[in-house]
């Protein structure tokens, strides 16, 4: 597949000025909260607030919003405008991407996740028939605006799911990153964010170097992964109650954990990674059923007849696919963490 083209990614202070370089006649798909947060979004152009629910990339959601650009007159050359987070995020880059073969898309990502992680790399993803991301595609937003304002009316739980998103990469990158991080992500559990904006630039950088090399993630791009399979799992099985990357802090983890049962990660390097994974974490409940997780994990699209495909760290830089065998040690980590009629029961 051809490479899809390269899109400047620009930092601006405040909402105001990101808004500011907006084509007078885009269409504007806006996260509610952010446009009741920052009412000016609206003062000079029409906008469509989505809920920033699952049930929002539904196939018959998204049929409604396609039904709202027709009728607002969306043209082949009109910018669509997404503000919000990863929910947003998909259904506006999924519509653009289907209405009249493709429509241009600009994204003003408004949250830590999004300004972090999602907003580089393209991907398009709804939900089908209880599915989720089953449907989707590859296409890229022709700019992608960070606004700084935006992350000083995120709350702890919005903070702490970027975190733990961010944490899956300096892991992957090495030691350097992940000391930074150790520094910055503590400061910002204590309310200071001033160092966010360090940890999203280097955070993008991170992807960016590796979508360069797989910008259609069919090899190397599947790193990613870590800490992954086992959160989409744990988010799947809380319906989706837990936020996204603080899943990803857990799941790292349950990953590690699992590395060090079959002698492929030290004791020392788990225990270096949780002590940071917990202070993200450990304020959410994990009360879920182990038979339902293992339930999302079979459908793992890494997996091989016979066993799960799961991206395990090595070292903190080594990160790598491994296949660990149906019915074994993955099936005994997640009774031992989550048995007792869905209680959590700490890792350690
Ligand atoms: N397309 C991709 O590359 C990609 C990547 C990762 C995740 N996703 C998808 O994104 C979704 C998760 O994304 P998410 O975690 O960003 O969730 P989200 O879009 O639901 O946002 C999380 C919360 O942040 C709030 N929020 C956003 N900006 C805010 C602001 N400035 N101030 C206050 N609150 C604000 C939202 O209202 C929401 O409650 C999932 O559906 C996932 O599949 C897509």
């Amino acid at each position: 597949m051809a490479n899809s083209g390269e899109y400047p990614v620009q930092t601006v202070d405040s909402v105001a000025e990101a808004c500011d370089g907006l084509p007078d006649d885009a269409f504007v798909l806006v996260d509610s909260t952010v446009l009741r947060l920052y009412p000016t979004i609206e003062a000079h152009r029409s906008c469509l607030g989505v809920d920033a629910t699952e049930e929002a990339k539904s196939f018959d959601q998204i049929g409604t919003v396609l039904q709202a650009m027709i009728s607002a007159g969306v043209r082949r050359s009109t910018v669509v405008v997404a503000i919000g987070g990863g929910i947003v995020q998909d259904v506006a880059s999924f519509c653009a991407s289907i209405l009249y073969r493709g429509i241009p898309w600009t994204f003003l990502p408004s949250n830590l996740l999004s300004q972090a992680d999602s907003c580089i790399g393209s991907k398009t993803s709804i939900n089908f028939r209880g599915y989720k991301n089953l449907l989707g595609g590859f296409y890229p937003p022709n700019r992608v605006v960070i606004c700084q304002e935006f992350l000083t009316t995120l709350s702890d739980a919005d903070i702490r799911s970027g975190l733990g998103e961010i944490l899956h990469y300096v892991v992957i990158e090495g030691e350097s990153a992940f000391a930074r991080f150790q520094a910055l992500s503590g400061r910002a559990l204590s309310g200071d964010r001033s160092g966010l904006p360090e940890l999203i630039g280097q955070s993008l950088g991170i992807k960016a170097k590796m979508v360069e090399i797989d910008e259609f993630d069919r090899g190397p791009r599947r790193v990613f992964n870590y800490g992954h399979s086992f959160g989409h799992a744990m988010e799947a099985a809380s319906g989706y109650r837990i936020p996204h990357g603080i899943a990803v802090a857990k799941g790292i983890d349950l990953a590690n954990e699992l590395a060090v049962e079959l002698g492929l990660l030290c004791r020392e390097d788990n225990e270096r990674i949780r002590k940071v994974s917990q202070t993200i974490h450990k304020v959410e409940s994990f009360e879920l059923k182990p038979e339902e997780i293992i339930a999302a994990l079979l459908r793992d699209k890494k997996n091989k007849p016979g066993s799960y495909g799961l991206i395990l760290a090595r070292a903190i830089g080594d990160i790598r696919l491994e296949y660990v065998d149906f019915d074994g040690p993955v099936e005994r980590l997640l009774q031992r963490e989550f048995a007792g009629s869905g209680r959590h029961q700490p890792i350690g």
